[in-house]
């Protein structure tokens, strides 16, 4: 993601590691609670698209200090190169269309930003059955994917963005939920996550936000988080039709 930013020339992302941003893996970690008493004492946990793997790590961590369940792991990307090494946690190099793994073995499954990197439904439908597939009856996927409120941002973003938007499967809110109600028995949208807008888009949030022409992308993206917390983005967004760069959602995915 980072890399695909850079090239574009844009420099929309500097220092700033979304990977590492512990606010956002705390925000993600609301969703493990929303679903933590659903499951199991002893837990075989996915982490799907992992990358470095902090934030799939931090969940197992999660549940086993908070909720004292025992965790075993495993974690995969196509390319797993770049994933922090971890006691007790299998790492594997894996295309999630084609997943090694036999039926109904995992009870939680994450992918967050993942299976919008799909060029098409099909393939994305594709990820999602294999999903399915290898968790358990009962067994639970939480997914965190972009979305807009409409498909004029939809297209406006595939002109301003082409090199992103070639890259990824983008869809409306309900072109999502749709999506996963074609596949999952049950579908809940758990919990709102910040938005960063797109640069070329942004002069009237910025305002708003008090973002200046100078500040860093790492100021903008706290003060961004902090409008966040308070509510505030998720209510502009709808009230204004703002159109960003991601709204992501939480959606967990009860299969029974
Ligand atoms: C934006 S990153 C998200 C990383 C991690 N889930 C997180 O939240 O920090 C997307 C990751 O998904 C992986 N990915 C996308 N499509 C994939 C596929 N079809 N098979 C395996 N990995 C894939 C990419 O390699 C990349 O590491």
């Amino acid at each position: 993601m980072e890399k695909m930013i850079k090239s574009e020339g844009k420099n929309l992302i500097t220092t700033y590691s979304w990977f590492n941003d512990t606010a956002v893996i705390e925000e993600f970690l609301y969703s493990i609670d929303e679903i933590a008493l659903n499951l199991p004492e002893d837990i075989t946990l996915l982490g799907l698209g992992s990358s470095v793997g902090n934030l799939d790590y931090a969940v197992k961590q999660h549940l086993e200090e908070k909720y004292n369940k025992v965790v075993r792991m495993t974690i995969t990307d196509r390319y797993t190169a770049d994933t922090v090494k971890r006691e007790g946690v299998r790492v594997l190099d894996v295309e999630n269309k084609s997943l090694p793994f036999t039926d109904e073995s995992f009870d939680l499954v994450i992918a967050r930003s993942v299976t919008h990197y799909e060029k098409t439904k099909e393939d994305e439908n594709s990820v999602l059955t294999e999903i399915k597939r290898v968790l358990k009856p009962n067994g639970i996927f939480i997914t965190e994917a972009p979305f807009f409120s409409n498909k004029n941002d939809v297209e406006l973003l595939k002109k301003i963005h082409s090199l992103v938007s070639k890259n990824m499967n983008l869809k409306t809110y309900d072109e999502l939920v749709s999506l996963h109600k074609e596949i999952f028995s049950t579908v809940l949208i758990a919990k709102k996550q910040p938005s960063i807008p797109l640069k070329t888009e942004k002069t009237n949030f910025n305002k708003r936000y008090g973002i200046s022409e100078g500040d860093s992308i790492d100021t903008e993206i706290t003060k961004l988080i902090s409008a966040y917390r308070t509510q505030d983005i998720a209510s502009v967004w709808s009230r204004d039709n703002d159109f960003g760069w991601t709204v992501n959602f939480a959606i967990l995915i009860n299969q029974k």
